[in-house]
């Protein structure tokens, strides 16, 4: 018998092309909701289930799973239990690396919107509000010069760091907080004596620009609350384009109304998709759909990785993008 996939929901075509060659491909009409998808998982029909970020695949699916392989179509994995899956014997893969400068584009593009207003002043202009050039129209900030903080310095905070540098940007970024370690010279690569490390509380205090850049886990959930917005410099502006519930987004929401920040570029939300109340109607504010990897070529190298992924599996190895290769001991 050939491999049998479940999709819940279509990915683009070289990884429709790469599954439907190596078996059985059945692709979900809708989205499944978390019922749907733990009895599809548990009827044995399936070999692996190539899932996204909004499929929960957690501890009692898991537990019930008659999968040999999850494959999510994401970097980031903090929708699956990866611990259960280990504990079951089932392989969990993910597409890291190829999405790492579009999301740190995102990332700029967030800085650069929020600095410049630039969905109000777009907005100005739809409006018919622009009547002429103006001495004072839509002043911003200025980005050169400043601070860019990172939380975090993996893959997409260094991409992130490359850019900013080049627009004249001071960078100093605390890894993965709160486990702050010393980052070497050797580690830092190209990057040292060109960035530094400072601690957490620090980077909060000192950081025009604060970007997060850490996996969600139960030791960054509201890693920015209320706490940390109030140590921020009144003229900061956050950005997130890593998991929505890093930040705190109610209090977020509280900060920018009543002045504590200055302003927030957001590609991720606490709830997605819904925004935390009062978000939408914030100007000092750039909100995105979760689009840091959403160009044509970076999806699509998504969908063969996680297709890559998805027929090793099938055939009880190991894939090429392993989360938990401890899993198939
Ligand atoms: C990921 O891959 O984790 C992004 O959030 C979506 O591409």
């Amino acid at each position: 018998m050939g491999a049998r996939f479940l999709v819940t929901t279509a990915i683009p075509q070289p990884g429709m092309q790469l599954l439907e060659a190596a078996g059985d491909v059945t692709v979900l009409p809708e989205p499944p909701d978390y019922q749907t998808l733990a009895e599809l998982c548990a009827s044995g029909d399936f070999d692996v289930v190539l899932t996204q970020l909004r499929d929960v695949v957690d501890g009692p699916l898991l537990a019930r799973a008659q999968i040999r392989g999850v494959s999510n179509y994401a970097v980031g994995y903090n929708n699956i239990d990866v611990e259960a899956a280990t504990a079951h014997g089932i392989l969990v893969g993910n597409t890291p690396g190829v999405l790492t400068d579009a999301t740190a584009d995102i990332a700029l593009l967030l800085i650069l919107g929020t600095a410049r207003r630039v969905v109000e002043a777009d907005r100005l202009v739809r409006e018919g509000g622009f009547h002429g050039w103006e001495p004072e129209l839509m002043l911003g900030s200025d980005v050169s010069g400043r601070v860019l903080g990172l939380a975090g310095f993996g893959r997409i905070a260094r991409a992130t760091a490359r850019r900013a540098l080049g627009f004249g940007m001071e960078v100093v970024f605390a890894p993965r907080p709160p486990g702050d370690r010393p980052v070497s010279d050797e580690e830092l690569g190209e990057f040292a004596g060109g960035v530094r490390q400072v601690g957490w509380d620090e980077l909060v205090e000192c950081s025009d620009f604060l970007s997060i850049h850490v996996p969600l886990n139960e030791q960054t959930r509201h890693l920015v609350d209320a706490d940390v917005l109030a140590r921020m410099k009144p003229g900061a502006i956050l950005v997130n384009t890593a998991r929505g519930p890093i930040v705190d987004e109610a209090a977020l929401v509280e900060a920018l109304r009543t002045g504590v920040i200055a302003g927030a570029g957001l590609d991720v939300f606490e709830d997605e998709p819904r925004l935390a109340p009062g978000l939408a109607e914030l100007p000092n504010t750039v909100l995105l759909p979760h689009i840091g990897s959403a160009t044509v070529p970076v999806r699509a190298e998504m969908a063969r990785l996680s297709a890559l992924n998805a027929v090793a599996m099938a055939e009880g190895s190991l894939p090429p993008h392993p989360v938990n290769p401890e899993a198939r001991a």
